[in-house]
């Protein structure tokens, strides 16, 4: 399959659900990379496009593009957040954080009107986990919080999982926010919220990258066209 054309389709799809003047969260990753590209043709064609982006490099591009970056403040709305994943469950669960981004993407789509998620569609899975979960930590005693969620996994029946730091011990932080990342290698996870309850409560934890619950629609392309699944 052609990813990059699939993620074109997806990213195009997506962009019918934008409107001249909305503020949009801008998810982070090669397929968000597309939709931003997308706007830039909307934006040179006269519109006026917000935009929160998740990540410095999905800045960079935003701005390349003519969206005009907002500082959030209580009242913003925003009307639609876009965002890449990892993989994506028949429930619309997903797995994401493979670019780092987790924190900020789940924040911004938290606070979306709407979340639009649009991957290739090999993204789409029967059981999230295959890829490794990532799992956002402070840097702060790290070995420590690790042993926290090798005792949590265990607990949720992953005997044995693989844990990696990313970057390797003594590397330099994973997150623009100055955090590091532990991916977790867990083959498959069948109860996914209560995964990550387990997980984010734990000292030293910050987010994880399951997004439970929380796509209205993921929309899926290949070559020949798109899939759109609705929550
Ligand atoms: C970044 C993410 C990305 O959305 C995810 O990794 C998918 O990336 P890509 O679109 O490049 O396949 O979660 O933190």
């Amino acid at each position: 399959m052609d990813k990059e054309l699939g993620k074109r389709k997806a990213a195009e799809e997506a962009a019918t659900y934008v409107e001249d003047g909305m503020t949009l969260g801008l998810g982070t990753g090669s397929t968000a990379a597309h939709f931003i590209d997308i706007l830039r043709d909307r934006i040179a064609g006269g519109w006026v496009l917000r935009g929160v982006p998740t990540s410095e490099e999905t800045k960079r591009l935003a701005v390349a593009a003519g969206v005009e970056i907002i500082a959030p403040d209580e009242t913003t709305v925003l009307d639609l957040a876009v965002d890449g994943a990892d993989e994506a469950d028949p429930n619309l669960n997903l797995v994401k954080g493979g670019g780092g981004a987790l924190l900020r993407e789940k924040i911004v789509a938290a606070a979306a009107k709407r979340f639009i998620v649009i991957a290739d569609k090999t993204k789409r899975v029967a059981h999230l986990g295959a890829f490794p979960l990532p799992v956002e930590i402070d840097a702060f005693a790290w070995p420590l919080t690790v042993a926290r969620i090798r005792e949590a996994l265990a607990i949720h029946g992953f005997a044995a999982p693989g844990l990696t730091l990313r970057g390797g011990p003594g590397a330099r932080a994973a997150t623009d926010g100055g955090n590091y990342i532990v991916d977790c290698a867990l083959g498959r996870i069948d109860a996914p919220a209560a995964l990550n309850d387990a997980l984010c409560a734990l000292p030293g934890v910050i987010e994880t990258g399951l997004f439970c619950a929380m796509a209205d629609m993921a929309i899926f392309g290949d070559e020949t066209g798109v899939t759109v699944e609705r929550a």
